[in-house]
């Protein structure tokens, strides 16, 4: 066995009951980012997701689909994996509880207990909601009836069922809790869990169901299914081999260090596990960690209001890096959060492509520019912002470390653009550009771009974790590709300052992330695509990635019947007012002529006051199909050309026609 550290982190297990939306793609990106740190850092790290197949819901479902649950589930699981592979989660294991070596392990389990007197038979009655898979109190529903997680309608359940004893536990559970502040995380979660469910004292949870088919019969009574969360929550020992002959990497592993999960499910694994562990002598995790919502600005992303961003769709067209970056820094960790396509497209303009993507292509111009690509030496002593700059590269890694150990990746991605941003000033302070000019300047130029490629391949070893794409793509450009980098791509090459290699030939490729056109991202919006009930596999199709297409796409031609297709019209602004919340866009009502009035979202507002455009006549696509951009409703587009800078100008007529002529 190696020396490393072990670090075991786990993700919920996601119900294959239809496709995954951005919710559950933050939990595992997370965890992903989490795992990746830890390696980078040293860890033998074990990572495990996987999906809970059994019980009412996706019974339900499968039938309404005319299809066996396993075939049902079977081929949501093959579409999750491919989810995962789309956005580099680097999982080691993916259980699924319909497997052999879950189930068997569950059955023993569940013996076990009763065996030792933690289960017992009784009656339950109780209001149970399908969707949830949770058992209510009366007194706990909503309006009476409802489920108080979900609000939707409970249903009334009396049979025979298997109960485990919690309150034998309770006590114990309750002197962990306390005793270890870093078991439940955030700590106000803690708090929720103690009050609401602890101190008013645990009620036995029932563990079995008689009117359930699809999930692990209990071995000595099979007409009773285990309930659902005894066996869902079982997984993250049995992926470990638990109840196996040698117990498989039980030793290695368990307990876990991190168990990742939204808040909603934090109740079922903050009190009813652990007990389950006590029962099973085994020990309690280092800390389970209940995030925030992913929400959307109309609120509560959900399966049945259809309002859910498929995280397929995104990352096929923004690419997985950029998706994962912007999931990983504009969430804090623990709050809830927003997911808006306009905040995405902006950290991809400023962040990625502004900061980061300048910086790489400035540096490696100037290098081809002015020392035909070859990294010059550095000379004589270094200046004071040459101090500056390797300080705060050296210290990065220790302040993203500190940041990631308190699972705060949006901060620790913030530290890592400390650093970019530094080093960008550094161009600015130094102007390469005058030295250059300078005949005497030659000495410092080299100083000075050595000081950026060194500050790129510090950048380049800590972005990895977080856009796992990236570091391939800077090392083939800074010549540390393959065995090139070896040993100074990783941690401890980024101990010491100054290891590049001068003489290394490097060579500027495309931009790392190019701009994107806000205003157009927002009327392509992929959420839009994903909203008219495209599944994936179509929606692909229709959503080609930025900057990709077809052959003759690429060399910009089209025949005249593919620009036939597009109807352009010259049409009348009648009024343009602002979009609450969103600075960049205008509602404008437009003049059709025959064809009436139209409404158009349009991303001008930059350069357009809304009083300067009534009365304007401008070039117009009638026939896009319409999408919901900030809630209002968006017919068509304006044509306007845009500038390097960002500028831009409406396309317009040079003489007025009837509203609604055709442009040919
Ligand atoms: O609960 N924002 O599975 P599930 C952030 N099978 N995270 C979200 C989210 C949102 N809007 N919506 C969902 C189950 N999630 C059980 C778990 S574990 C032994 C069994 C994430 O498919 C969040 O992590 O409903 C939540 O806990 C998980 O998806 C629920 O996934």
């Amino acid at each position: 066995m190696p020396d490393k550290k072990s670090y075991y982190i786990t993700t919920p297990i996601y119900y294959p009951s239809n496709k995954l939306h951005i919710g559950n793609a933050y939990t595992t990106v997370l965890a992903d980012a989490m795992a990746r740190f830890k390696r980078l850092t040293g860890f033998e790290v074990f990572f495990l997701t996987g999906t809970d197949e059994h019980g009412q819901k996706i019974e339900r479902k499968a039938a309404a689909s005319g299809k066996e649950p396993q075939t049902f589930v079977d081929e949501i699981v093959a579409w999750i994996k491919d989810l995962w592979k789309r956005l580099d989660i680097s999982y080691d294991d993916f259980i699924r509880t319909t497997e052999q070596r879950h189930y068997r392990i569950v059955q023993q389990i569940f013996t076990r207990f009763y065996e030792q007197g933690d289960i017992y038979k009784g009656t339950y009655e109780g209001w149970y909601c399908v969707p949830c898979e949770a058992y209510w109190q009366e007194r706990q529903l909503q309006d009476e009836k409802n489920c108080p997680d979900c609000g939707r309608p409970v249903e009334l359940i009396t049979e025979e069922a298997y109960f485990f004893r919690m309150s034998r536990y309770a006590d114990r559970l309750l002197k962990h809790i306390e005793s270890h502040p870093q078991f439940i995380l955030p700590a106000s979660r803690k708090n929720e869990m103690v009050n609401n469910f602890l101190k008013p004292g645990l009620e036995d949870l029932c563990v079995s169901r008689t009117s359930l088919g699809w999930g692990i019969p209990v071995p000595f009574e099979p007409e009773h299914i285990i309930y659902v969360w005894l066996d869902a929550l079982s997984n993250y020992i049995t992926a470990l081999g638990y109840g196996g002959e040698d117990g498989g990497k039980m030793t290695r592993f368990w307990p876990a260090d991190l168990q990742l999960i939204g808040k909603d499910i934090l109740r079922f694994h903050t009190i009813y596990w652990p007990i389950f562990l006590m029962a099973l002598d085994l020990p309690l995790p280092e800390t389970v960690f209940g995030h925030g919502w992913l929400m959307l600005d109309e609120g509560k992303m959900s399966k049945s209001k259809g309002n859910v961003v498929d995280p397929m769709v995104l990352s096929a067209r923004y690419g997985s890096d950029a998706v994962r970056y912007f999931l990983l820094r504009e969430i804090s960790m623990g709050q809830d959060g927003i997911y808006s396509l306009e905040a995405l497209v902006k950290r991809i303009n400023t962040d990625l492509a502004n900061d980061l993507g300048n910086l790489v292509s400035r540096t490696l111009t100037m290098v081809e520019r002015y020392f035909d690509g070859i990294l010059p030496a550095p000379a004589g002593p270094p200046a004071e912002n040459d101090l500056e700059l390797q300080q705060l590269a050296l210290q990065t890694p220790r302040e993203m470390e500190r940041c990631m150990d308190e699972l705060k990746t949006n901060e620790a991605l913030a530290e890592l653009w400390k650093l970019v941003r530094r080093s960008n000033k550094y161009i600015d302070q130094n102007s390469p550009w005058d030295l250059a000019k300078d005949p005497a300047g030659g000495e410092r130029l080299g100083t000075v771009l050595y000081h950026l490629v060194e500050s790129i391949r510090f950048i380049g070893v800590l972005v990895g974790p977080f856009m796992p794409h990236l570091p391939e793509r800077i090392w083939r450009q800074i010549g540390l590709h393959g065995e090139a980098g070896a040993g100074i791509c990783d941690w401890a090459g980024l101990q010491r300052w100054g290891q590049l290699k001068p003489g290394t030939a490097v060579r500027r490729e495309e931009d790392l992330f190019p701009r994107l056109n806000l205003g157009r991202e927002l009327h392509r919006d992929p959420g839009a695509e994903k909203a008219a009930g495209e599944g994936p596999a179509k929606a692909k199709k229709v959503v080609e990635p930025a900057g990709a297409g077809k052959k003759e796409e690429q060399a910009g031609l089209i025949t005249i019947d593919q620009f036939a297709r597009v109807d352009l019209r010259a049409v009348t602004v009648i009024a343009a007012a602002p979009v609450d919340g969103a600075d960049k866009l205008l509602r404008l009502t437009v003049d059709l002529g025959a064809a009436g009035e139209r409404q158009v979202v349009a991303g001008i507002a930059p350069q357009y006051r809304p009083e300067e455009l009534p009365g304007r006549q401008v070039l117009y696509v009638a026939n896009l199909k319409p999408v919901k951009l900030r809630g209002l409703l968006s017919q068509g587009m304006l044509l306007a050309a845009e500038d390097e800078q960002g500028k831009l100008a409406l396309a317009t007529l040079d003489q007025p026609l009837a509203p609604g002529s055709r442009v040919r």
